[in-house]
């Protein structure tokens, strides 16, 4: 195999076109996409969808959650008459919750604004809530066939290690957009980000890639440096501060008490269990057991972790059982919260659907 180093334009060229005949035999058939060779015009509304819960989330956990989301809500029109109460219940699970929220107002906008008609530019989708730099490329490109510099997590270190960029992420970002907009071309628009992407999931792999069977390895720096996993450079991480809360599981047979989270902030505009502050230092007992001073009998039922993008969450969690009629008395002396059946648990994120885990006729 011929070693390229340095590449030129034509380089490029070639090896684009190596790339685009390997993605003609190894796409991906995923929901959303439209395949090599197929010139029917994509619905821009379900890329739109696609790319935002593909943003922070895998292909395997995004895929089912897409197609019931289309399932319910099949157009743009659909979605922006939706009540917000139920987009957020559809998205339970994804994480990342300002997603869904700023997908709703997007929704509103290109009704209101567009007539229910995507705008096919960059610039124009930009000033859309809900699309960033990301995501206009992206929906420009898949949907309209417009040559952007479509440039996520993963094309950026396929170009780390093409180039050997040795300046750390995020630092190199912007270089990295550089390299992969020499890439771009109007032939096969949409297919280009696509095949680097499929390239990023199934050879150039952030751990042990095959370069034996990767078309670009011959234009590759960080191949012929032999050592292709150590790209893209991170500096080390810091460790994520510790956050430690409480939960309460307050049932009934009917279900169990939850509060509408308010619009701002970490998990705005959820459902969610009553529960202490996330704090610096774990709560003792006394703390939590005086919480619920109406009720003598709650317990302490298990522990559990979660993980958050900036912090780690260890939460107790304490079960209390009431009749019908304390339900019924609880509600109506605290109104901001409802009572949840248990067939619609799905509702909750993560976050605080763990906490039922420890209920064994639950699960
Ligand atoms: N990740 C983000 N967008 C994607 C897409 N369109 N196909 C595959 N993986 C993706």
């Amino acid at each position: 195999m011929k070693t390229v180093i340095n590449l030129s334009a034509d380089d490029v060229l070639r090896l684009r076109t190596d790339l685009l005949t390997w993605y003609d035999r190894h796409a991906r058939h995923l929901p959303w996409r439209r395949l090599p060779g197929d010139e029917s015009i994509v619905d821009p509304y379900r890329v739109w969808l696609s790319e935002v819960m593909l943003q922070q989330t895998t292909v395997p956990h995004a895929a089912p959650y897409y197609e019931a989301f289309l399932k319910r809500w099949p157009t743009v029109h659909n979605l922006a008459t939706a009540e917000d109460g139920e987009v957020m219940a559809a998205w339970a699970g994804l994480g990342y919750y300002s997603r869904a929220r700023n997908l709703l107002k997007g929704a509103r906008v290109i009704v209101d604004q567009y007539a229910g008609a995507f705008p096919d530019d960059e610039a124009d989708l930009l000033k859309i809530p809900s699309f960033g730099p990301y995501t206009a490329a992206a929906v420009a490109a898949f949907a309209f066939d417009k040559p952007t510099n479509v440039v996520d997590g993963n094309i950026e270190r396929i170009m780390s290690r093409i180039y050997a960029v040795d300046e750390p992420v995020p630092g190199s970002k912007p270089v990295l957009k550089a390299y992969a907009a020499q890439w771009v071309r109007a032939d096969r628009a949409s297919d280009w980000p696509q095949a680097l992407m499929d390239l990023a999931s199934s050879v150039c792999r952030p751990k042990s890639p095959k370069c034996p069977e990767c078309p670009l390895s011959e234009g590759c720096r960080a191949h012929h440096l032999n050592h292709p996993e150590n790209y893209p450079v991170r500096l080390s991480k810091t460790p994520k501060p510790h956050r430690y809360g409480v939960v309460f599981l307050i049932v009934s047979d009917e279900g169990f008490i939850v509060e509408r989270r308010p619009d701002k902030g970490l998990l705005g505009g959820m459902l969610g269990l009553p529960h202490l502050d996330w704090r610096d230092e774990a709560w003792t007992d006394a703390e939590s057991g005086n919480q619920l001073l109406i009720f003598s009998e709650a317990e302490f039922i298990g522990r559990y972790d979660h993980v958050f993008t900036h912090f780690r969450l260890t939460q107790d969690v304490w079960l209390q059982h009431l009749t019908a009629t304390q339900m019924g008395d609880f509600l109506r002396r605290h109104n901001q919260y409802q009572c949840l059946s248990f067939s619609d648990k799905k509702t909750l994120p993560t976050v605080f659907s763990k906490a039922l885990k420890f209920i064994p006729s639950l699960v």
